[in-house]
């Protein structure tokens, strides 16, 4: 057999930063521009120092597709995000090895295109009780309408009626949960120990969420009612050995659904109203396609291969503003990735935003631009050049459902309701674990005809 004489080489250095701290206040402040900049000006595969923790950043996609797909099983979930554990238990997005691809087979079955068909007509039904309560030409957050949605199509989904009453609560603890998450990336931990009123607040909001949670997931075990929702999918689930979830286990998958599956779609959704109400063809050409495959009528689930140009506002939306904006491993053995060494306990970092803004791969790379989807660029591009729910094993378990909620929302509000944005409005990111609107989005409301 011939080895190979090619040597791995070191990992090209990025910018030193500060002493102790390394680059750490260049990602705190602008991790968006400095991983861009970043990779503009050292090149695809770079180290640097974040703190105490030697990272390297990864900005071509078949990088990206070695990380995630190819050696994968020499990285694990990354050291900051273990740090959410706290709020999320061992679920899915936390966990690693064994335990979580037990877990990932237990869920899975859930997510099948013929089970999430189901929730269509819920997420049609609740978008369209959204819209009856807007008046013609009401001022809102547009942020804060979808987050307040896609929590209730979340909370619905799992847990079927039992939520009725509780979704406040639940959207309350999962804010303190994510507010909390977002200050521990911000490596406060120390703080988390004193009894400051924003941690005994959390607490007493977890307190709340798990006692919720625990009191479904008991009711739903005295149940003898057959229910269709995903907790009963999860509490019903069996292993090849026949063992099922455990109580705590069910609380953490479920939580970890929760927080995954409402943030990031309603952000998906509130880029692209942003966008739509600055494009105004592409707004026009989104009425059409609703006026013309719905008329009067709500959207169905056998209305989505029709509406192709929602579908493709939406993917150019999560191009240009990816809700996960970054994806991160630990390597948890030495590697070589791309013919570079990559040491045990390196945090490799790959970010959606760069990539999917790279004119390598999109010509014209900021323009919004749903039309470069029409022809076959998907198949053209290398596969990690548009990644907005990652890849690989641990690819978003719920990308098809967040996919077909985000076109049926976009279609049932945009049939109804025309969206301005009010003017002088200052419009930003926040990039924490997700890639929020930092101020929300305000628009205007304005009903379109006579529907
Ligand atoms: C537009 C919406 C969404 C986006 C952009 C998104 C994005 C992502 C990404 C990038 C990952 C991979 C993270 C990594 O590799 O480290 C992920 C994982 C995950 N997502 Fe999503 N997601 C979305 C919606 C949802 C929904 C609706 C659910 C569930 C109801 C969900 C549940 C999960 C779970 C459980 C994981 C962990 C999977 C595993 O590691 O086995 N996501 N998501």
């Amino acid at each position: 057999m011939r080895t190979s004489t090619i040597q791995p080489r070191s990992l090209p250095l990025g910018p030193k930063g500060r002493p102790l701290v390394g680059v750490l206040p260049q990602m705190r402040r602008r991790p968006l521009q400095f991983m861009a900049e970043c990779a503009s000006t050292y090149g695809d595969a770079l180290q640097v120092k974040i703190a105490h923790l030697h990272a390297c950043l990864l900005s071509h996609p078949d990088l990206v597709e070695e990380v995630l797909v190819t050696h994968n099983r020499k990285f694990i979930k990354p050291q900051l995000l273990k740090q959410a554990s706290e709020v999320l238990g061992n679920g899915l997005l936390t966990s690693d090895g064994d335990f979580w691809l037990r877990q990932r087979r237990l869920a899975q079955p859930a997510f099948h295109r013929d089970r999430i068909a189901n929730y269509a007509e819920l997420i049609a039904a609740f978008s369209d009780q959204l819209t009856n309560r807007w008046g013609n030409g009401q001022t809102m957050d547009i942020h804060e309408e979808m987050m307040g949605l896609t929590l209730q199509i979340v909370a619905r989904a799992l847990f079927g009626a039992d939520v009725a009453g509780h979704t406040e609560t639940v959207g309350r603890a999962l804010d303190a949960a994510l507010q909390r998450f977002t200050e521990r990336m911000s490596l406060m931990r120390l703080l988390d120990r004193f009894p400051l009123p924003r941690n005994i607040r959390f607490r007493q909001r977890q307190r709340e969420l798990d006692g919720i949670i625990y009191g479904m997931i008991e009711s739903r075990r005295q149940s003898k009612t057959e229910n269709d929702d995903l907790l009963s999918m999860l509490l019903h689930a069996q292993d090849t050995d026949g063992s099922q979830m455990s109580n705590q286990q069910l609380r953490d998958e479920v939580i970890t659904l929760f927080l995954a599956g409402h943030e990031t779609t309603a952000i998906a959704l509130s880029w692209t109203w942003m966008l739509i109400a600055q494009h105004p063809e592409a707004e026009a050409r989104l009425h059409d396609e609703l006026d013309r495959v719905l008329g009067d009528r709500p959207p169905t689930l056998a209305d989505v291969p029709n509406l192709r140009w929602t579908e493709m506002v939406v993917k150019e939306s999560m191009r240009l503003y990816p809700p996960a904006w970054r994806v991160g491993r630990e390597a948890a053995e030495d590697c070589v990735i791309g013919g570079y060494q990559i040491p045990k306990g390196m945090q490799v970092v790959a970010s959606q935003w760069v990539i999917h803004r790279d004119p390598r791969w999109y010509p014209n790379p900021d323009a919004f631009l749903p039309q470069r989807w029409d022809g076959d660029l998907a198949r053209q591009l290398p596969k990690f050049a548009y990644f907005p729910f990652g890849g690989g094993p641990r690819r978003c378990i719920g990308d098809e459902f967040a996919k077909m909620e985000a076109t049926l929302i976009l279609a049932a509000i945009a049939r109804k309701f025309k969206l301005t944005l009010i003017p002088n409005q200052q419009i930003d990111y926040f990039p924490s674990i997700t890639l929020r609107p930092k101020y929300g989005i305000q628009v205007r409301a304005e009903r379109r005809g006579e529907r």
